[in-house]
């Protein structure tokens, strides 16, 4: 499976899923990554990997789609069949969502469908949960929204704040990450009325 992932950051879920594409049983091949913004570290770590990538700055179109267009276009050219938001800090347009439906992975950093959106952590910390933890869905219209393949969950400790929260459960994400992917990429996942159903193990390694 082709894959491009597009991040809008410091890409270290694109490095998890780098990483675990190198081992030789691994069902997929990252052949492009996009960023939003030339200024991601995520792109470095691409290229020290040699992988090739494009900014695609949403600054330089005037619509939502002509931006989410361009990507299409790129991911196209570089023959991808599959799409991993990594971080990736935009609304996708409905078109981009449809061309790629049931095709393209996203991962947030809380149990959806609880805690969609930003800033997160410290609405975790205000709700007083007790557990937080990560989730990879398939992408739908909505944000933070659609078929859940995998969730991992982790404590929130008393004295946790929004960065020892995020560091825990990024740690998490970069297990989880290459893990939903697996499923996917080996045929395992069937979406049966907007529910992911997961065939044989689902142990994350
Ligand atoms: C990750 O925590 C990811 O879950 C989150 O952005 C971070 C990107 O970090 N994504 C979202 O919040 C999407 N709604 P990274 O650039 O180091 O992978």
């Amino acid at each position: 499976m082709k894959v491009g992932v597009l991040i809008s950051g410091r890409g270290t879920n694109l490095k998890s899923l780098i990483d675990a594409c190198a081992a030789d049983d691994f069902p997929a091949e990252i052949v492009l990554v996009i960023s939003n913004k030339a200024d991601a570290g995520g792109l470095e770590i691409a290229r020290a990997a040699g992988i090739a990538t494009h900014v695609v700055s949403h600054k330089n179109f005037a619509t939502r789609e002509e931006f989410d267009r361009a990507m299409t276009a790129k991911l196209n050219a570089a023959d991808v069949d599959f799409v991993c938001s990594a971080g990736f800090m935009r609304i996708l347009s409905d078109e981009f969502v449809d061309a790629w439906r049931d095709r393209q992975l996203n991962i947030h950093p809380s149990l959806l469908p609880s805690f969609k959106g930003l800033n997160v952590y410290q609405r975790v910390l205000d709700a007083g949960c007790k557990v937080s933890g990560c989730t990879v869905h398939f992408v739908r219209a909505a944000m933070d929204e659609g078929p859940i393949v995998a969730q991992a969950a982790v404590p929130v400790l008393e004295d946790d704040t929004p960065e020892t929260l995020s560091a825990r459960i990024l740690e998490a994400e970069h297990k989880l990450y290459p893990h939903a992917l697996r499923l996917v990429a080996e045929g395992r996942v069937t979406i049966v009325d907007e529910r992911c159903v997961i065939e044989g193990d689902t142990t994350v390694a």
